[in-house]
């Protein structure tokens, strides 16, 4: 998988994705991760890349030229067009199953706005898909392009090692995750669960999934009509 990120802060999506586990895998090179910083293709001497917006308003738009040339060095070797997603609070909201569905192609672009946005002539021509991380308003794309990157790319197999892995099958189920304990065993005179240390693998299953359904009903019950359960699972949310 190749992602490729379009932006005027080229900087702040290397930094994020360069770090922890999502690093570790661009320097195993499980994933590949092309920043191109749209300034670079600014046909001003002074390189700008935005506007005054026609009609008048605040603030500036960017400019469809810088754009359209970014994305066309982009994809000039390419035999297939990829998917191009603009982040917008306009678009549809990221979730899972669109991670997981993203996370099956073999290129994907991510197209970063800044100020007003950028001229719909361009996004009409190249943008596939705009996608929105929640409904506030950020100042520009690339915190919703590294949250999107980050949550696909983990579902690549080898980006988390096997520790990890585990850890995401029990997400799967459109469950939230159990509460986890570690060292010490009593903290604020707190006891870890007991069935924790019992070392029996069943019940500690067991206990683990009632404790991701207790939650899930008390925080996010609406889930519970998506979420995949067993006779058992229905049984212990009738109590
Ligand atoms: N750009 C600004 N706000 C955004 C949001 N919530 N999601 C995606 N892109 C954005």
């Amino acid at each position: 998988m190749r992602f490729h990120v379009m932006t005027l802060f080229p900087d702040m999506v290397s930094g994020g994705l360069r770090t922890s586990i999502t690093g570790r895998a661009i320097e195993n090179h499980i994933f590949e991760l092309n920043i191109v910083n749209i300034r670079d293709y600014s046909k001003d001497k002074h390189k700008h890349v935005d506007d005054y917006p026609y009609g008048g308003g605040a603030g500036m738009v960017m400019q469809p030229g810088p754009v359209y040339d970014c994305y066309q060095d982009i994809v000039k070797n390419m035999d297939k067009k990829p998917r191009v997603i603009y982040m917008t609070p306009q678009g549809k909201v990221f979730s899972q199953s669109i991670a997981e569905e993203l996370s099956k192609e073999e290129e994907l672009i991510f197209l970063c706005g800044h100020y007003e946005g950028i001229d719909e002539r361009v996004l009409e021509e190249i943008v596939t898909d705009e996608l929105s991380i929640g409904d506030y308003v950020l100042t520009g794309g690339e915190l919703p392009a590294m949250v999107m990157i980050d949550s696909i790319s983990r579902l690549i197999p080898g980006v988390l090692n096997n520790d990890d892995s585990a850890e995401y099958e029990s997400f799967q189920d459109g469950l939230l995750e159990y509460p986890q304990y570690t060292r010490p065993e009593t903290f604020m005179d707190k006891k870890v669960p007991a069935v924790l240390l019992s070392g029996h693998h069943g019940n500690i299953a067991k206990w683990r999934r009632e404790e991701s359904l207790k939650r899930t009903f008390l925080r996010r019950p609406e889930l519970l009509g998506t979420a995949e359960l067993t006779d058992s699972d229905k049984k212990i949310l009738e109590k």
